[in-house]
């Protein structure tokens, strides 16, 4: 694997800005222009071991036979016609997920801020008049100016205030907190069922449920933010479904069409009653070419393979215990979403050049969380690819340490 992925002599040399396109990410030095399976194949040759799936985007991994063939079939028929028309193709994939998440009605959309934008909506106009809703300090729920302002971090507002007004933040795992910021203005709680963004953050065992509870108390909506964890990425279908919870409302996007953009929220009976025509709506959402991806996803998504996410996720996490890294403080999350908190004289960023430099794709999440959110196809022979470039490569940039 390290011989096929031809190493980069120096990754800095390699970095080069781009001279096209706004300078608004950091890129890998690589240029990736052929996928297959759990690899990517860059421009000079370089085979890489795709350890992040375009931040949980590919779950069935690249040119996934049923999916392509899917695809290519929706290609040869129809690729457009707007949400003017009834559409049997969306009905199947609404149907596929109000069985997967026991909720009632779907919106379509094209992506996670998208989704997030329409939750808040919904949750507005059923409230009636009541605004404000509560987020988590930390979270993320996208870059629009709706969702930027429902995340609770510092760093995504800077330089983009005023926000839009109607939000207010309390810690994440925090149940006090949340009953606390109630008025008689709030109609909605939204939160990630494991914070994503910014680093892979398991709140306690029962926080989906006593969440819940308090929202039923107070007649306020709960909101699960589902485009990282949805979708059998945690172990189970949906993450709030390790707590047997609820929701009234959840957001889904990223895999859902293995990397055509696609967003969906999916509502309960007493959401969906609030909408009406006119009230929002999308060119491009549910697109036929998305969602005819996304029907194949639905049905490649098993349980058997949902245990495969839940019992790959835990053997990576133990073999990397089993390493010993002093350096690593945790090992947290939940099925094929993965962080590894190193302390903070680790740079995560350098770790997953260095990775990178070694013919294995992760990603980060804050300065110091090493990011995995592998493709749920991976095979044993993978994963041990996986743990020999970890020991190895943690070994020479940082030592026994
Ligand atoms: C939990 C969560 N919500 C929303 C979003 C925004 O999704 P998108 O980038 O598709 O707009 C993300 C993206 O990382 C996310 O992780």
């Amino acid at each position: 694997m390290q011989k096929e992925a031809g190493l980069l002599t120096d990754y800095r040399l390699q970095s080069k800005e781009s001279p096209n396109l706004l300078n608004c990410y950091k890129r890998y030095p690589v240029n990736p222009i052929r996928g297959e399976g759990a690899y990517l194949y860059d421009d000079e040759g370089r085979k890489y071991l795709d350890f992040i799936s375009g931040i949980a985007v590919t779950p069935f991994g690249h040119q996934h036979p049923e999916i392509k063939k899917a695809v290519n079939e929706q290609l040869d028929n129809l690729w457009h016609v707007s949400s003017l028309f009834f559409s049997s193709l969306q009905e199947e994939l609404a149907s596929k997920l109000i069985s997967a998440t026991k909720l009632d009605k779907v919106f379509f959309c094209n992506s996670g801020t998208e989704s997030t934008e329409a939750a808040i909506k919904f949750a507005r106009k059923w409230g009636n008049g009541r605004s404000n809703i509560i987020s988590t300090l930390g979270s993320f729920h996208g870059r629009t100016m709706g969702s930027l302002s429902a995340s609770g971090q510092y760093k995504i507002w800077e330089g983009f205030q005023p926000l839009t007004p109607g939000f207010s933040y309390v810690p994440y795992n925090d149940i006090n907190a949340v009953e606390y910021s109630i008025t008689s203005d709030t109609v909605a709680v939204i939160v990630e069922p494991i914070q994503g963004e910014s680093g892979i953050n398991v709140p306690s065992e029962n926080y989906l449920s006593e969440l819940r509870e308090i929202c039923d108390q107070n007649d306020l909506l709960l909101i699960l933010d589902e485009v990282q964890t949805g979708l059998g990425r945690t172990g189970k279908m949906f993450a709030y479904q390790w707590e047997d919870v609820k929701p009234d409302i959840v957001t889904i996007a990223k895999g859902i069409a293995n990397g055509l953009p696609l967003g969906a929220v999916v509502c309960s009976e007493k959401v969906s009653d609030a909408i009406t025509p006119g009230v929002h709506g999308s060119t491009f959402g549910g697109n036929f070419i998305a969602v005819s991806a996304a029907i194949k996803v639905m049905e490649l998504l098993t349980d058997e393979l949902i245990q495969h996410v839940q019992n790959t996720g835990q053997a990576i996490k133990n073999s990397i215990y089993s390493f010993g890294f002093s350096s690593i403080q945790d090992i947290r999350g939940k099925g094929l979403m993965i962080g590894i908190l190193f302390d903070k004289n680790v740079n995560a960023k350098e770790i997953a050049l260095q990775f990178l430099n070694h013919g294995v794709i992760v990603g980060t999440a804050g300065d110091n969380v090493l990011r995995l959110l592998p493709p749920f196809i991976i095979t044993d022979n993978e994963i041990e690819i996986f743990n020999e470039t970890f020991y190895s490569t943690l070994k020479e940039s940082i030592g026994n340490y």
